[in-house]
Formats: C-alpha cells, sequence, structure tokens
C-alpha cells in the first residue's frame, strides 16, 4: 500500500450563519466527502421534538449534495457512532435570539460543530480510501466563514466571555443612531473613503463598542489593560483554536468587515479605531494575513477544557489527530469565498450567493471603486503566491442583504407555514403571483442600498383572500426584489442608465447581463425564476454547476497557497478553470410580462418607503 502515491486533496470548513460544512475536495472541485450540521436555535428549545429528533431531521435536510462517493452509510454511522452518542443536545444551541433583534452565537459550539463535521470527513475520507485504488490525503486546509460576527475571550484560557454578537444583530441601533447623527458628513464621507463602508450595526466595531460598554466582565478587563483579551471575527476564533492558540489572525478580506481596516493601507488605522474609542494597548486585535498563505498547523482543540464536554468515541479522537501537522493556509470571508468558487475571479464577473443573507460582489479586479448608491467596497481576495496582477489584492462591490435563507427558516420555524426548507419553492408556486401581498422581510434593519437600520419586516396588502402561498411567495419576492435594486445601484453609480432594468430586451452591453447564482435558496428553481422575472429580460441568472462554492473558494485559497509551484493543488487560476468546472449549469429567463413587472415594482419601491424608519416613528 506504501508504494501507492497520494492524491493530495484539500479539507475546507464553512461557518456559515445557521450551518457549517465541512468538504474534503480534489483538485477537480469534486466532493469526496462532505458533512453538514444546521444549528439548533434556542428558540426551538422547548419544542415538543427531541433535540435528537431535531437533529436527525435538521441533518438530512441539510445534506442534500451528497458525495460522488457513496459516503452515505458512512454518514449515518458517523451520526450514530459520533454525534448521537456525542449527543447533539449537549452540543447545545448554537443561535441564540435572547431579546428581539438580538442575534448572538455561542462560539464554542461554533467550533464543536466544525470539529464534528471535520470528524465525520475525515471517517468518510477513510472508506474512500479503503474502497477506491486512488489515495487521498489532506494536503491543506481553507476557511471560509460568517463575516462580521465578533467574539471576545481570554488570552489566559481561550475561553469565550461572553456570546458571539452575530452580524445580523441590531443591538447596537442607538450606537449607530447616535453617531450617524453626531458625525459630520465630511468625517462621514472620509470614513466611507477609508474602510468601504457606510455606518450600520452590520460591521463589528460597533458591537465591539457594545460589548466594551455593556458586558461587565468585558468591560473590567478592558479598565485594567492587562492585554487578556482578545478580539476577534469567527476566522480568528476558529483558526486560535485549531491551531492550539499558536496563531491570532485575521485574514484581510474578514478584517476589512470590521470597520478598523483602512483598505488602502489593508491594515487597522488609529483614526478609526479612535472613532469608535477602541484601545488596542487594552484589547488585542488579530494579527491581519492574507487570504492565501500559511497560518499555523492543525492541532486538535482541547474542547472539553473550553467547556464542551462531548463525547466523542476514541475512533473520532483517532481519526482527528491524522489532521495533525496540516497547515491551515486558506481563510476568506464567506461571500468573498464564493466569489472565488464561482470562479468569478476576473474584473467585471458577478455573483449572487443566497445563503442566509443574500450577497451579490462584483469583481472590480485591483481597482477600489468607492461608489455613492448604498454598495461597500470591500477585499475580494489576495493570493501574493500567483504571479503578475492575479497576486494583488483584487477587490469588489457589494450588495448586502440581510435576510435571505433566514426567510425561509423564519416561515418554517415561527411561523409553521412549511414543514422543511424545500417546500418553500412549491408552496410559493402554487399562486402565480402574491396576490398584491409584498413583504419587506426587514428583520435586521435594510441593508443594501437602503440602509436604514431603523426599518422592521413589514407585510402589506393583505386581504381576507391571502393565503399561506401569497405570503412564502411575497417572501420569495422580497429577497429578490432587494437583489434589484442592488444591480440598479451598481449599474447606475458604474455610470449607466439606473432604469436600464425596465428594458424589454436582451441586452449583453450592460456589465451585469449575466448573475452567476450559487447558494442554498438558489437550489429552488421557483426562486430563481422570480428572481430572473423581477430582473427582467436585460439579465440572465445562472446557477453554479458546482453547489458549494463558498467551500470550493476557501479550498482554492489554500490549494494555491504553497510558495513552491511544484506543492500547490493547482497551480495558478488558469489550472483552477481547466480543472474546477462543471458544465451542468442551470439559465434562468424572464418570462413575466414587461408590465406585470414594472407595476409589481412600483408596489415594491411604495412598501419600501413605508417600511423605512419603523423604529423611530
Ligand atoms: O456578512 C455576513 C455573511 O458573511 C454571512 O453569510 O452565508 O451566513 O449568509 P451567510
Amino acid at each position: 500500500a506504501n508504494s501507492v502515491p497520494w492524491s493530495p486533496v484539500v479539507l475546507s470548513i464553512d461557518i456559515g450563519t445557521t450551518s457549517t460544512r465541512a468538504i474534503i475536495f480534489d483538485d477537480h472541485g469534486q466532493e469526496l466527502a462532505k458533512h453538514q450540521i444546521e444549528y439548533s436555535t434556542s428558540a426551538s428549545e422547548g419544542s415538543s421534538e427531541s433535540n435528537t429528533e431535531q437533529f436527525r431531521r435538521r441533518s438530512s435536510l441539510a445534506r442534500h449534495n451528497e458525495p460522488i462517493f457513496s459516503a452515505e452509510g458512512v454518514v449515518i454511522t458517523v451520526n450514530d457512532n459520533v454525534m448521537i452518542e456525542n449527543n447533539h443536545a449537549s452540543v447545545g444551541p448554537t443561535l441564540r435570539f435572547p431579546q428581539p433583534g438580538w442575534v448572538e452565537c455561542m462560539p464554542v459550539h461554533v467550533l464543536a460543530n466544525a470539529v464534528q463535521c471535520i470528524i465525520a470527513c475525515l471517517l468518510t475520507l477513510t472508506k474512500v480510501n479503503h474502497e477506491s485504488t486512488v489515495k487521498y490525503r489532506v494536503k491543506a486546509i481553507g476557511i471560509a466563514n460568517m463575516r462580521e460576527t465578533t467574539i471576545v475571550w481570554d488570552r489566559r484560557t481561550g475561553k469565550p466571555l461572553s456570546n458571539g454578537i452575530t452580524w445580523t444583530d441590531t443591538r447596537t441601533s442607538d450606537i449607530v443612531n447616535h453617531l450617524q447623527r453626531t458625525t459630520d458628513d465630511e468625517v462621514k464621507e472620509k470614513l466611507k473613503k477609508m474602510t468601504g463602508l457606510p455606518l450600520s450595526t452590520y460591521f463589528s466595531a460597533s458591537k465591539l463598542r457594545w460589548l466594551l460598554d455593556n458586558d461587565d466582565v468585558i468591560r473590567e478587563e478592558y479598565e485594567k489593560g492587562e492585554g487578556n483579551l482578545m478580539f476577534g471575527t469567527v476566522d480568528t476564533w476558529l483558526i486560535y483554536h485549531l491551531t492550539r492558540e499558536r496563531a491570532f489572525v485575521s485574514d484581510v478580506t474578514n478584517a476589512s468587515r470590521t470597520y478598523f481596516m483602512n483598505l488602502d493601507t489593508l491594515d487597522y488605522d488609529q483614526e478609526l479605531l479612535d472613532f469608535w474609542d477602541i484601545d488596542s494597548n487594552r484589547i488585542q486585535l488579530p494579527k491581519i494575513v492574507l487570504s492565501s498563505e500559511y497560518y499555523g498547523e492543525f492541532n486538535p482543540p482541547n474542547l472539553n477544557y473550553l467547556g464542551f464536554h462531548n463525547k466523542f468515541t476514541e475512533e473520532a479522537y483517532a481519526v482527528l489527530k491524522t489532521l495533525r501537522g496540516v497547515p491551515i493556509c486558506g481563510c476568506l470571508g464567506d461571500q468573498s469565498s464564493s466569489l472565488v468558487g464561482q470562479l468569478a475571479i476576473k474584473p467585471g464577473l458577478a455573483k449572487c450567493t443566497y445563503g442566509t443573507g443574500c450577497f451579490l460582489l462584483y469583481n472590480t479586479g485591483t481597482k477600489k471603486l468607492i461608489l455613492n448608491h448604498g454598495t461597500l467596497t470591500t477585499l475580494g481576495y489576495w493570493f501574493p503566491t500567483l504571479e503578475g496582477e492575479d497576486s494583488k489584492p483584487h477587490f469588489a462591490l457589494e450588495g448586502s442583504i440581510a435576510v435571505a435563507g433566514s426567510i425561509v427558516q423564519w416561515l418554517r420555524d415561527n411561523l409553521k407555514l412549511i414543514e422543511t426548507a424545500k417546500d418553500i419553492g412549491p408552496l410559493a408556486s402554487q399562486v402565480s403571483d402574491s396576490g398584491g401581498v409584498v413583504f419587506i422581510p426587514a428583520f435586521s434593519g435594510l441593508y443594501a442600498p437602503y440602509w436604514d437600520s431603523g426599518a422592521r419586516g413589514t407585510i402589506f396588502g393583505m386581504t381576507q383572500y391571502t393565503g399561506a402561498p401569497h405570503i412564502a411567495r411575497a417572501a420569495l419576492e422580497g429577497v429578490c426584489y432587494q437583489v434589484r435594486s442592488i444591480l440598479r445601484a451598481m449599474v447606475s453609480d458604474a455610470g449607466g442608465s439606473d432604469d436600464f432594468l425596465d428594458s424589454s430586451i436582451e441586452d449583453h452591453n450592460n456589465p451585469l447581463s449575466l448573475l452567476m447564482v450559487d447558494g442554498g435558496l438558489s437550489n429552488a428553481n421557483e426562486v430563481l425564476q422570480i428572481q430572473a422575472d423581477t430582473l427582467g429580460p436585460c439579465v440572465t441568472v445562472k446557477r453554479a454547476a458546482i453547489h458549494e462554492c463558498t467551500a470550493l473558494g476557501a479550498a482554492i485559497a489554500a490549494g494555491v497557497s504553497f510558495k513552491n509551484v511544484h506543492e500547490r493543488i493547482w497551480k495558478d487560476f488558469d489550472d483552477v478553470i481547466l480543472k474546477v468546472s462543471g458544465n451542468q449549469s442551470s439559465i434562468f429567463k424572464a418570462k413575466l410580462s414587461d408590465e406585470d413587472r414594472r407595476r409589481n415594482w412600483k408596489r415594491w419601491e411604495r412598501a419600501v418607503d413605508r417600511a423605512h424608519g419603523w423604529l423611530e416613528e
């Protein structure tokens, strides 16, 4: 067996807002092993369904794309031997909604879920290696993660000092509104140029400010000023623990979402820290690193010590230890990661990922554009080992929507309109229109291009005739209309006409005539047809052949990180494009009449106007 050469593969860990998955990819982007856990939430703790039942239901729901090797049996074995015995209930809820507008995550559970997914993947890989003639070995580890979510922990113990405040949490509305009112317009303009971001509850800065002001333990430590406080986003938290506290780093794409990083220097900026009154001598900020470089080597974290009293089997621990020493060498914020995974790695390409939220990124190459109509400027990726232009930092324009997949979760868990997430498409397509209902899913305020932290979810236009299918359809339309608003804003900022979407004919000249989509919600054909209908004939919607673009992006980052080109999984981007391509993408084009589209769009705009500023009224 020793004579069989090993084929190097990459393990990618994708920490989303509502689920975590780990996938092992080969150099063709094929999934050799995959495992996903959808988080349980404290909102469902009181339900009659046991945690184990809930976990089984959700995890079978979540695993819609099976690995190419029939690993199903192994995954089930893993569930029974590791997860169930490990008892998902003892992992406890990963997400908490303790007050209206508050969304917290439990950092240790985030880590434990990732470890479980890794173990499951490694067990599958063992089986694959046993059964196939080709033998695979994990050579590199990449991480993609939800951005902005803010975690503070103690250097001495590595333990979190509070729950993480997730990006969707709006508890800092007052802090942000106060700064909005009291900051001069020129200063706001300057800040926007430095960070690429508007003032919003969305980014990490206000969340860290809130913790320093309101959490007694964190405030006391900060006042003592002994340097024991550590701040990080989810990438930092994970890499810190997966390297047994050796690496305290944040990749540049994640750091660009904190509001502490200057997009010109690609480093922390004292002026920005001063604006938020953060003293970096009292709280340590992670070192900003590139998206593709060596951060540290994998070493299994001590979950017991961190307070997660697991019952991983000996077999599970043994398999985890086989990963010891493998470099963690790729990291991207999840939206940057899906930009790379969609292979939108040339300027002028755009992708839209429908995950918990929905994020449209337009690759502007090495040009940093700061625009006026509500789109953000963000770091796309930075892969220094590549040649020429590809080795430089790449920027993107971003339109962020806070609520996409989470509206489906809400319809399922809170309103009980559907039993499983995949029932949403069929329910919505029981009717051909929303019957005049407009649903503004502003659960965390409205993000791009409106940026109104004071807006809240609103349903307009209901009558006695309104039924569940109309609400479901209106909820999906609410996501798709926001995508339309973002495209409109981007094109108008780029000098195009802001009514280009009203055109009744296809137009391939506009820079956004093709929208490459991915993410959970995009698996529903009904959703993508609604999206195509709201955009009109000017834009073609194309679903990626590869479903797991986010995880793939981080795998690519890790795979090209080696300085020696012969060490890499992919030599360069051309090699990635050559090997990682699928030919089964699906195309969606508008079918709705122009008249209906224009009428519906006006209705949406009217509804948005009314939903604005709800909290201030
Ligand atoms: O900025 C938030 C984003 O990174 C979260 O992504 O995949 O959880 O919707 P997702």
